[in-house]
């Protein structure tokens, strides 16, 4: 039985008070809080284990490369991937979605080609794209959404062309929480010819995500906002685009051999095995016990009951929205397809003032434009605020947000 009274016990920043008020933690969709078992983790990462992996032959050095690679297999398991080989650790979801536009799209992308991403993309699924198109000459193609943020399937059917080589979307937008039916996308983007690339930085934590299911080629996501440390992420890919792809990064760790040949004076040099051949230099292995430590968390949880939990509480939350008369949420208004991420303003007030006289009762909330510029533009607003909520969030966490909203609509 999922009960976030009892998994509040497990994060210690819960129990601060901020401006003497209890905390309340709504900046969600920007990095969740980490229970104990991730920080004692890490804790005795550093205490017991601590060496580099993949190269030496002493104890920790084993041991360190024991746990590294005992990670990639918990996060393998996770997302319904083959083998630790379709696990490539970077830094975020940022870090990927660099890793495939160059590894994958330097090569294979070419003038003429086009990479079909939609408006309500993170910035981190677009800007790649668009530096690299300046470099090899394709088109980042722009799907447009509905007036709500939701795509729509027919305009997106006729977006594609032979010339579209990757789909790249968001499963969840950051900016309204719509859940993107991604599998069906997927499926119309491979009958037309095209990759699918995931942005899985706001699905990930929240829902049952298998990526069998989904059949992507690439599914991006972030440790942080799944309970784990932030500089861990990781990008997942088929094996068998993987192996033909080039390494995005070169160093020590990604390589087989790198043999020098007198008469040539050059170097001739190999992969290393996947996922290694992506993970060039001393990896954030300490990140990655601790990502380990958030799956099995969340494991333990049942993502179907983190899902329902975060479901409840948006219904909540969007029910009684509507008694903040100069409240306006964005977005669909049917909380049933999408996930805990409520965009908002309130008539008179810039976003950023909302989200600091938030703070003056403890609650936390992110403002501005979410790094998703040109959905807000489609949205015609220069900002928003945005309440977005977790496991450890509550009903009665979301009664005195909205107490608080009434409190700061009469202020004015
Ligand atoms: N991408 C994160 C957010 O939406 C930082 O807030």
């Amino acid at each position: 039985m999922f009960d976030p009274y009892k998994v509040r016990e497990d994060f210690p920043i819960l129990k601060r008070k901020i401006n003497n008020h209890p905390l309340i933690y709504f900046d969600n969709a920007a990095t969740s809080q980490k229970p104990r078992q991730v920080i004692d983790a890490i804790k005795e990462y550093y205490e017991q284990h601590n060496a580099n992996v993949h190269r030496a032959v002493h104890t920790l050095s084993l041991e360190a490369t024991e746990l590294y690679e005992e990670a990639h297999g918990e996060v393998a398991k996770f997302i319904g991937a083959r083998s630790m080989e379709e696990v490539v650790f970077v830094r975020g979801t940022t870090e990927a979605i660099n890793l495939v536009a160059y590894s994958w799209g330097l090569k294979s992308l070419k003038q003429g080609d086009e990479v079909l991403v939609t408006l309500m993309e993170h910035h981190s699924n677009i800007v790649p794209w668009e530096i690299l198109s300046k470099i090899k000459g394709f088109k980042v193609k722009y799907l447009d959404v509905n007036n709500d943020g939701t795509i729509n399937h027919e305009a997106f059917k006729e977006a594609l062309s032979p010339k579209v080589k990757i789909v790249c979307v968001t499963h969840v937008s950051n900016v309204t929480g719509v859940i993107n039916d991604v599998k069906l996308l997927a499926k119309i983007a491979h009958e037309n010819g095209a990759l699918m690339l995931v942005d899985g930085a706001q699905s990930i934590p929240h829902i049952p995500v298998k990526v069998k299911d989904l059949d992507c080629d690439f599914l991006a996501f972030s440790g942080h906002k799944m309970l784990g440390p932030t500089g861990i992420g990781v990008l997942y890919g088929k094996r068998e685009i993987l192996e033909k792809m080039e390494p995005f990064h070169g160093g020590g760790e990604m390589i087989r051999e790198v043999s020098f040949n007198p008469k040539t004076r050059k170097c001739t040099i190999s992969w290393n095995d996947l996922p290694w051949k992506f993970e060039a230099g001393t990896p954030n292995i300490c990140g990655g016990v601790g990502l380990m430590a958030a799956v099995k968390y969340l494991k333990t949880l049942g993502m179907e009951n983190v899902k329902a939990h975060e479901c409840t509480l948006t219904e909540y939350a969007m029910k009684r929205l509507k008694e903040c008369e100069k409240t306006t949420v964005y977005g669909p208004q049917d909380s049933t397809i999408k996930c805990g991420i409520i965009p908002f303003n309130i008539e008179g007030f810039n976003s950023h003032d909302v989200a600091l006289l938030l703070d003056s009762y403890g609650i936390m909330i992110r403002s501005g434009f979410h790094c998703a510029q040109p959905l807000h533009q489609k949205f015609k607003l220069s900002s928003s605020a945005r309440a977005s909520f977790y496991i450890y969030n509550t009903k009665e966490e979301i009664d005195s947000f909205i107490e608080a909203l009434k409190e700061i609509e009469q202020s004015l």
